[in-house]
This record gives C-alpha cells, structure tokens and sequence, in this order.
C-alpha cells in the first residue's frame, strides 16, 4: 500500500521503518523534510521509504498515519491541506495530551470527547481508525512478551478502515480488538493515560495490555 506518514517523532519514524520493512511505499511527511532527521531515516528505511512535505505524504498515502504532537495535529492537518484526507484511512495514533511543567501529563480533550472524534469531525470525509495509541512506540513493531502477544485496540466508524488497519497491524505482529465507532477513542485515550501513568510510577517502558478470554 501507500502509506504517507505525518509526523518525524519516534512513531512516525518507527511505523514507517516498519511498513516499509514489509515492502509498502511509505512517504513520511514533515515541516522540513530535508532536516538530517528525515535523511537518515529515509535512507535507513530503504529504497521504498521517501520523504515530503506534510502535503506530498498526505497526497501520496492511500493510509495516513498521523503521529503528530497532538498541540500540532490541526496544524499538520491544515498543513496537509484537508482535502488530502477526504475518502482516505487515517490511523490516528495521537494522544491528546496537555504537558505543564512539575505534573504528570493531563487529557487536555477530557472523557466527554476525544482526540479521535475530534480529528473525525475536521476531516468529514476520510475514515479515522484510532489505533497505536495504547502502545509504546519501542514495542509498535514486532511486539515479543513472554506471555505472548498484547492486543492492539483499534476503534473507528468505517468497518473497511478497520479492516485494512487490523490487516496492516497484523504484519507489524499485533492481533487488534476493535472496540466499535470512534467514540470509542474515549476508552482508548485514558487506557493510554494508564499506560502512561505506570510508566512514570514503575520508571519501566516495557509494558503492553492484553485482554485475558476464557
Ligand atoms: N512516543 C510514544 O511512545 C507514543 C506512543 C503512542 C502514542 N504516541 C502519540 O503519538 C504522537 C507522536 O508522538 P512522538 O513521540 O512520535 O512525537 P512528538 O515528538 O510528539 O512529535 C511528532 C511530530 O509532530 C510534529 N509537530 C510538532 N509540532 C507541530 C506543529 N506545531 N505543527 C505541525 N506538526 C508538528 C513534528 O513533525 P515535524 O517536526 O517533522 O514537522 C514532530 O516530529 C503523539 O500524539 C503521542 O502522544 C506516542
């Protein structure tokens, strides 16, 4: 597939380096595609990794990934043009999180709404799948614990979308539940939170959830 990625920060570099792993064309997508960050990465992610503005990877990708800071992601978007997006996939891995020097990091968005439903509402017409969110970015590609793979929660309106994004976790090595409409991006945002929040607690990284069925 084509794949454009909006965002150079270690998801978009680590998701595209595995896309493009597995043979799709992958275009990442930055304010300054030309910085040395962006070389080398394109130059490591091999022959169908390239890089543009955030306009020519949006244009380019049948999927769009958006890994963007989330206080940038409307910026990036508008950056992208909105029209870029319309009818496409957009993976959303951004978590909508508010930064203040001294405290742990907040949802800015809160629980009534969501980064996910947000980034829908600006982009009508394209089909946001909310995926990626709830994982570290060193463990985004081939994820090996002991007890197994964890489980990549997606959720997103479009039933297709889902489809195509469950099918391309897959080849990164992750098994995805989805959790029904984007609103659901309101259960995946704070499970992020947690993740995050014993991340700092424990001062450990290497952690993933897994739903346990019997
Ligand atoms: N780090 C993780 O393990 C992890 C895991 C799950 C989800 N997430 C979420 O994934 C997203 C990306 O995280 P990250 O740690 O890779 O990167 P990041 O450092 O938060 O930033 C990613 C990119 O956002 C773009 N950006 C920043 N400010 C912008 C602005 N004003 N306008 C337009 N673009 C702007 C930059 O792209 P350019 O400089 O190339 O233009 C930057 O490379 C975040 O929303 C984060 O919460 C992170």
């Amino acid at each position: 597939m084509d794949i454009g990625i909006l965002g150079t920060g270690i998801v978009g570099r680590t998701l595209g380096s595995g896309f493009a792993a597995r043979e799709h064309h992958v275009r990442m997508g930055s304010r300054d595609p030309s910085s040395q960050a962006v070389t080398e990465w394109v130059r490591l992610a091999g022959p169908s990794a390239s890089a543009g503005t955030f306009t020519e990877a949006a244009a380019f990708g049948a999927v769009i990934v958006l890994a963007t800071l989330w206080s940038g992601t409307r910026n990036a978007i508008a950056l992208a043009r909105p029209g870029s997006f319309a009818g496409k996939i957009i993976i959303d891995a951004t978590n909508p999180l508010r930064f203040a020097a001294g405290s742990l990091p907040e949802l800015e968005i809160g629980f009534s709404d969501s980064g996910g439903e947000q980034i829908q509402r600006w982009l009508p017409e394209a089909r946001v799948v909310k995926a990626f969110n709830t994982v570290g970015a060193a463990h985004m590609v081939d994820p090996r614990f002991p007890g197994g793979p964890p489980d990549l929660l997606i959720c997103g309106d479009d039933d297709d979308a889902k489809r195509t994004v469950s099918g391309l976790a897959q080849e990164l090595g992750w098994p995805t539940l989805d959790l029904g409409g984007i609103d659901a991006a309101r259960l995946l945002e704070p499970l992020a939170m947690t993740w995050i929040r014993y991340g700092i607690t424990t001062g450990t990284w290497n952690h993933a959830f897994r739903l346990l069925r019997k």
